[in-house]
């Protein structure tokens, strides 16, 4: 059979390598693309490419996607994990800030889907687009600012829009939402903030880029094929009500 092709955003930070590192190790070839041409250029494997590229630049993607085509034919996953999280509060949000955290979080995964589902459409078996949501988009009890929730929230609509279009094209997209998982972007809060954050998760620990990257396999596996248009919640049942 031959070797499946992953593209994973956002794929030198901390949830992105994980989910890097398990798609390689199911035995497809990943492309990771990030800002971070540095970073990136310390995942070299055989079976991973790095190209660096500024996700908010729809031209820049789509020559990104180009290459890719043209390296390798075609892509059978995309998953859409590029973001950060912005942290001024309303009612002071700057302007740029707002389309920043925008472009970032969303208009970057929306470019991403177009581009891929060309790659996508007409090859074999069931292709899969993977978002990643945030928790913030639907608790509203932890510090998430509203731009932060609106892109995650808007990512998710995308997600239900393709899979309802692209259904009978045989690609699944699905969203996970993770609630507090230790990477990098932990940096964006004050201790006390993430010590109140952490000590609300009912297992009383931060979820593992592991735990995350082992959900993202299992939607990318043929197990996976059945999924389409769901929003997974994974935060240990902190908020069922
Ligand atoms: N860590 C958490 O607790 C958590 C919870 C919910 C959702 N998420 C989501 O998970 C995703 C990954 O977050 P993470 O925790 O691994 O953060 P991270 O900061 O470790 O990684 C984010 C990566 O995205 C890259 N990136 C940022 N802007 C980019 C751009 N314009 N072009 C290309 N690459 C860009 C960065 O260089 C970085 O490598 C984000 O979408 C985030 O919103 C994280």
């Amino acid at each position: 059979m031959n070797q499946k092709i992953a593209v994973v955003t956002g794929a030198a930070g901390g949830l992105g390598r994980a989910f890097t590192a398990r798609l390689m190790a199911d035995g497809m070839h990943v492309v990771g693309l990030d800002l971070d041409a540095t970073a990136l250029a310390t995942m070299a494997a055989p079976n991973f490419t790095g190209l660096p590229v500024d996700l908010t630049r729809p031209d820049d993607i789509a020559t990104t996607f180009a290459t890719i085509a043209a390296r390798f034919g075609g892509l059978d996953v995309l998953v859409n994990n590029a973001g950060t999280c912005f942290m001024s509060e309303v009612p002071d949000i700057p302007a740029d800030e707002l389309d920043r955290q925008m472009s970032v979080n969303f208009s970057s995964a929306f470019h991403c889907c177009q581009q891929a589902v060309k790659l996508m459409l007409g090859r074999d078996g069931v292709r899969k687009i993977i978002n990643i949501s945030s928790n913030g988009a639907y608790n509203f009890d932890v510090f998430d600012p509203p731009h932060y929730r609106a892109s995650k929230a808007a990512l998710d609509t995308l997600t239900k829009d393709l899979a309802r279009r692209y259904a009978t094209d045989r690609i699944c997209v699905n969203s996970i939402a993770p609630a507090m998982t230790e990477t990098p972007l932990f940096n964006v809060l004050t201790a006390e903030v993430l010590a109140r954050a952490i000590a609300g998760m009912p297992h009383g620990r931060a979820m593992q880029p592991a735990e995350i990257a082992g959900w993202v396999s299992f939607l990318a596996s043929p197990m996976g094929d059945i999924s389409s248009g769901n929003v997974i919640i994974l935060n240990q049942g902190r908020d069922v009500r």
